[in-house]
């Protein structure tokens, strides 16, 4: 296998489809490698993890600062990086349209539902409170719309008599863990 392409990881909270994304990125026919896991939370969870494994980060916080300013400020620190695809995983910004619009393609996001069904936030308690009996995570390109690009992948997990939000949660992240590191594997392979 030739060289790797580089890979940033942007983060807000705990990181742990990051960590799985960085440990799937060690196999020597992983077609991806982390350079950089960056975060618009400078006390995020992931970026000790991150630092931990030997991975570099960039850390800005977003407050006080106009969407696309603060967006430029992400990208120049992926740019610098040499970044070819940007994952995200549990990035909870809203992204401006011009930064979209630089890594068009060539940008993946997991959302923790069946997409097109219920994007945006809650997704456990809308998928219960619907009387679904399946929930599921997907993963998608990244399009100015929000968690509405191309769905690249997707995992099923049953939704149980009972259920809270948190368990759902839980079965679901599980899924999350094993085909986020798959999908975007596949997509970097597909794409180059
Ligand atoms: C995951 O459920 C992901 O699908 C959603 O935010 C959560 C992030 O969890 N977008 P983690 O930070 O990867 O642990």
């Amino acid at each position: 296998m030739g060289t790797k392409a580089p890979l940033a990881i942007l983060i807000s909270g705990r990181g742990s489809n990051m960590s799985v994304l960085i440990e799937a990125s060690r196999a020597p026919d992983c077609p991806y490698e982390v350079v950089l896991v960056a975060s618009n939370n400078p006390d995020a969870p992931g970026l000790a993890l991150a630092r931990a494994a030997g991975i570099a980060t960039f850390a800005h916080s977003h407050k006080g600062l106009a969407r696309a300013d603060f967006d430029a400020i992400i990208d120049r620190a992926l740019r610098d990086a040499g970044v070819r695809y940007v994952a995200l995983a549990g990035y909870m910004r809203i992204l401006s349209e011009g930064f979209v619009a630089g890594w068009e393609g060539r940008m993946l996001n997991i959302h923790p539902s069946l997409l097109p069904k219920y994007k945006g936030l809650d997704t456990h308690g809308r998928a219960i409170a619907a009387g679904d009996a399946e929930g599921g995570c997907s993963v998608h390109v990244v399009t100015a719309t929000l968690d509405d690009g191309e769905v690249v992948g997707q995992a099923t997990v049953p939704i149980l008599p009972g259920d809270t939000p948190e368990a759902l949660a839980n079965r679901v992240l599980v899924e999350e863990h094993r085909l986020y590191p798959a999908a975007l594997s596949a997509y970097i392979r597909a794409h180059g």
